[in-house]
């Protein structure tokens, strides 16, 4: 097994955080809403700032450790709740008046780091990957979707070129044994792929990342949380997103900029086309890297990257194109049920 030793070192390293505070022009205070807590590195760094009060979601019932402190110390402008993004509108109403919703996607290292919930696949535990509050694990799928299924598990969220090979291989080996630990699915895929010795990611790195994210539904949550952040924002507040995975990257930035003021048009004659038809100011398409001193601390980080857009005053209207444009992902995970 590798060491992880020097990783644990950086679990609590939040990506982009400076970004992420001069993006919301952190000085002028207001409420914000935190989606993904984790160790709470965004919530600390905004609330080290008077006049800020935060709302923090995580669907993680782990990170429970990691939010007493920040209870204790902030009593009176900080507020969690253990429930998933997708359903912020059950713990925030409307007439909040929220300046900035942020989230910060994926999975945390805390949650790869512990072993025992299978996310990485240097473990010899369960291949569970539930970040909470969901009923199927990985080793659920693993056993019961058929093979055209998990194919398109493999090849649509992980890009994983071999994904009819591993899926045959699953649904080979399982008549066998059950496929219930992370090494019994690690040899499996190292059996299905050749070895590409000029490839830098390990050879189960992209199945890996589609059953994670097809097990705790993330497409269909990142596009619930963005509709629902639009919704509850102020004429003038902030959405920020920091991502890493491109899938997520090409759905926030079709949010930002077909939703927006100066969005392209396929056409002046367009028959559809609504002047009014709008929910953010002028969009810019501005990504934000991590700078070099980041990148030198925790190199992992080099993938991320920020987008912003901020609400206009227009009433919110429900946005069917966003999910019409992804619905091959959103019917896919509709078949975690
Ligand atoms: C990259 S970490 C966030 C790290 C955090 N910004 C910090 O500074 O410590 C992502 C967190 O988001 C949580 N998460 C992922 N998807 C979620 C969802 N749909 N709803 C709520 N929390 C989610 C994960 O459980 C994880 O703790």
């Amino acid at each position: 097994m590798k060491d992880l030793s020097s990783l644990k070192k950086l679990s609590h390293f939040p990506v982009m955080v400076n970004e992420v505070l001069k993006v919301c022009e952190i000085e002028k205070g207001g409420q914000y809403i935190d989606c993904t807590y984790g160790a709470g590195g965004y919530t600390n760094a905004i609330l080290s700032y008077p006049n800020t009060r935060v709302i923090a979601l995580d669907r993680d019932p782990f990170i429970k450790q990691f939010v007493s402190e920040t209870e204790k110390k902030y009593k009176d402008r900080f507020k969690f709740f253990n429930i998933k993004f997708s359903e912020i509108n059950k713990v925030v109403d409307k007439d909040s008046k929220v300046d900035f919703i942020i989230f910060d996607l994926g999975v945390s290292l805390m949650q790869i780091l512990n072993l025992k919930r299978g996310f990485s696949f240097n473990s010899h535990s369960e291949v569970d990957m539930r970040m909470g509050n969901n009923s199927i694990s990985a080793s659920d799928v693993l056993n019961k979707f058929d093979i055209k299924t998990l194919n398109k598990i493999f090849k649509i969220f992980g890009d994983e070129k071999d994904s009819l090979r591993i899926a045959k291989n699953i649904v080979l080996e399982r008549k066998k044994n059950p496929i219930k630990t992370v090494p019994q699915l690690v040899s499996i895929i190292k059996k299905s792929k050749k070895r590409d010795f000029k490839k830098k990611i390990n050879l189960s790195t992209k199945t890996f990342q589609a059953l994670r994210i097809f097990v705790n539904n993330e497409i269909s949550e990142l596009i619930e949380g963005l509709i629902k952040a639009a919704e509850l924002l102020k004429a003038g507040g902030k959405i920020v997103v920091v991502s890493f995975h491109s899938t997520e990257d090409k759905i926030v930035k079709f949010f930002f900029r077909n939703y927006s003021k100066n969005r392209s048009r396929p056409s002046r004659y367009y028959p559809d086309f609504n002047e009014e038809e709008n929910l953010f100011e002028d969009y810019k398409n501005k990504v934000i890297k991590p700078g070099k001193y980041e990148l030198n601390l925790n190199n992992p980080s080099r993938s991320a990257k920020l987008r912003f857009v901020v609400r206009n005053d227009k009433t919110f209207f429900y946005p069917k194109k966003l999910k019409k444009k992804f619905s091959k992902y959103l019917d896919l995970e509709g078949e975690n049920v």
